[in-house]
């Protein structure tokens, strides 16, 4: 039976409270933190950047999932990897040369994702998926939480585990966007181990994360 993590994502937490959030999702027993990067060229939305991963990573063990909706990115990989990144997703569209950026960030002795919007095909990875840790594949387009999922990704997510499967690899497959606890299942079935939610962990059952991360975890 597969270990399936959670990975909450905080752009939906109270940004003025961030280090009592993390620990909150800590105690609630998430597995990770997503921690959404958007600069406002590669998405239409500004969040944070190094400084406030560097002030919170002394405040949780979890390891930061850092998401980076930022281009060009491969030259800031270093800042996100010296500021306490454990898990440093980026997009193939933000870089010149998305092998040398993978190569980057493990060189740098950390996680390497790569994210797949929904209109990105998996063939633009497909020949790197062996140096690639984790597969982020996004069930809305970038940029906000609170967006409805995009059903039409759960074949994307078949394909990739069957790719996964028949070539004996070991990538995580990661869902991001609109995971709530109707959808979770069926991304789940369809081979994904890790769930990013934001809007329903915060949001659902009053705003009790435990509940909410147990609910999704339990699908
Ligand atoms: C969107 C971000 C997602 C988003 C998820 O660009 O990458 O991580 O915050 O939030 P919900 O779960 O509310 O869709
Ligand atoms: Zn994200």
């Amino acid at each position: 039976m597969k270990k399936i993590k959670i990975s909450p994502s905080i752009l939906s937490a109270d940004f003025s409270q961030l280090s009592s959030e993390i620990k909150k999702l800590e105690e609630a027993g998430a597995d990770m933190i997503h921690v959404d990067v958007m600069d406002g060229h590669f998405v239409p939305n500004l969040t944070i950047g190094p400084p406030v991963i560097e002030s919170l990573r002394s405040h949780t063990k979890l390891p930061f999932d850092v998401h980076l909706m930022i281009s060009p990115v491969h030259k800031y990989i270093k800042n996100f990897s010296d500021a306490g990144a454990d898990i440093i997703t980026i997009h193939p569209e933000a870089t010149e040369n998305l092998f040398e950026s993978i190569k980057h960030i493990k060189d740098l002795g950390k996680k390497a994702g790569v994210s797949l919007n929904p209109d990105t095909k998996i063939s633009i990875v497909e020949k790197y998926l062996n140096e690639i840790d984790l597969i982020l594949i996004m069930s809305v387009y970038p940029g906000f939480g609170g967006q409805k999922f995009i059903p039409e990704v759960i074949k994307k997510i078949q394909k990739l585990n069957e790719i996964k499967e028949k070539n004996n690899l070991n990538f995580e497959i990661e869902v991001d966007g609109g995971i709530n606890f109707t959808n979770s299942r069926h991304v789940i079935e369809a081979g994904a181990n890790i769930l990013v939610s934001g809007t329903t962990i915060f949001k659902e059952n009053s705003g009790d994360i435990k509940k909410n991360i147990e609910t999704l975890r339990s699908i």
